[in-house]
């Protein structure tokens, strides 16, 4: 089985970060999403992956190069405007060959893994299985109607009035059956080939499209709010690993991780966090549930739930909560009246003391 990874579109939600870096390569517990996902269709011995880039397909690239280091074989797909899911799969169609595959959305969370889905897949081989999530509200999802067996019986794209409350969690099991209902569907009235509409093409054609529930944590890390809760959750299943230093006036609670060559001083981290390569703390406080990413500088502050990315610097800012700080920012003290000097970058958001 091959893997088919989405990692195009726009990332609007996530603004100003996707004007920078591809909203896939947003660290979580300091790994970038992709690398989740990666390490999720290695944990279904599926090596064999391609993945769908869109814009700034170099940084995406830089990170994951071919693959070797993760372990897996990469293939980038160009998609040069982010026409829909089902658009992905039908550019793909050479990678893809007459090959089963699963395809993961490069943005989804989901932290116990499809192991046993991916098997049942592989030994009863329906057109076509999904995985759905039960949710309070599915409006922003599609939406599956299923029977007792699991049998599913319709699909829709976000609907208004949804007809059960199972979600489509991002990653769908498809045998080649699916090429020939990507090419028999139209655009969606957002403009998009939707993969829903695909696979309700396949039910309509009496196919047999299956769809199991999966119980454990899921997200579709698309908007800030949904970042931080799901780099809670990474968070929250962490093996404390000192590889850097700490000094006897520092403390460590909980499980904490301070990789190679960060230096923790006269600070308190508490668990579950993490401080990236090279990074700094002094006199500071940090966590729980905080990543701080490589070769940051945090001095005489206070951070707790938030993201610090990769070389940031926080100086002199007490009660830091609930934040994303980007790469290379610097948040420091206010000057002495009192006042704030802000420069805030597009589409960024500040939230200030009044
Ligand atoms: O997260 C689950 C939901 O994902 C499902 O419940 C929906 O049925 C499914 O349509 C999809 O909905 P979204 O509106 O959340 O999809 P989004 O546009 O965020 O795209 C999902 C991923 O696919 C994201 O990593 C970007 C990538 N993508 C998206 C489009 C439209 C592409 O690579 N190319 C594209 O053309």
């Amino acid at each position: 089985m091959k893997a088919l990874v989405l990692s195009g579109g726009m990332g609007l939600r996530l603004r100003p970060f996707s004007h920078s870096l591809p909203k896939q390569l947003i660290p979580l517990a300091n790994k970038p999403v992709l690398v989740h996902v990666i390490e999720a269709l290695k944990a279904l011995d599926v090596t064999e992956i391609g993945i769908v880039v869109g814009e700034r397909p170099e940084k995406i690239a830089a990170v994951l190069g071919d693959g070797a280091e993760l372990g897996v074989r990469l293939t980038y797909i160009q998609q040069d405007e982010p026409l829909g899911l089902a658009h992905c799969v039908a550019i793909a169609r050479d990678f893809l060959g007459d090959d089963d595959f699963v395809m993961y959305l490069g943005d989804n969370v989901l932290t116990n893994g499809v192991v046993e889905m991916a098997r049942e897949f592989r030994a009863r081989r329906p057109t076509a299985q999904l995985v759905v999530h039960q949710v309070a509200d599915p409006r922003a999802f599609g939406v599956a109607e299923v029977d007792e067996d699991g049998r599913v019986l319709r699909l829709v794209e976000k609907p208004e009035d949804p007809a059960s409350d199972l979600a489509l969690v991002g990653v769908y099991f498809f045998t080649p059956a699916i090429h020939e209902a990507v090419a028999a569907i139209g655009a969606s009235a957002r403009g998009e080939l939707e993969i829903t509409d695909a696979i309700q093409w396949l039910v309509e054609s009496g196919a047999d499209v299956q769809a199991r529930t999966y119980t454990g944590y899921w997200k579709d890390a698309g908007r800030i709010d949904d970042v931080l809760a799901c780099n809670r959750e990474l968070l929250d299943g962490i093996k404390p690993c000192v590889d850097g230093e700490v000094d006897a006036e520092s403390e460590l609670i909980g499980a904490v991780v301070v990789e190679a060559g960060a230096r923790i001083v006269r600070s308190q981290i508490i668990g579950p966090a993490v401080v990236g390569a090279g990074a700094l703390i002094e006199g500071s406080s940090i966590g729980p549930h905080t990543s701080i990413g490589e070769d940051c500088l945090l001095r005489g502050t206070e951070v707790s739930d938030t993201i610090v990315l990769a070389r940031a610097s926080v100086e002199g800012v007490r009660s830091i909560r609930g934040s994303v700080i980007g790469r290379e920012a610097s948040v420091t003290a206010a000057s002495a009246d009192g006042s704030h000097r802000l420069i805030v970058g597009d589409h960024a958001s500040v939230e200030v003391a009044a």
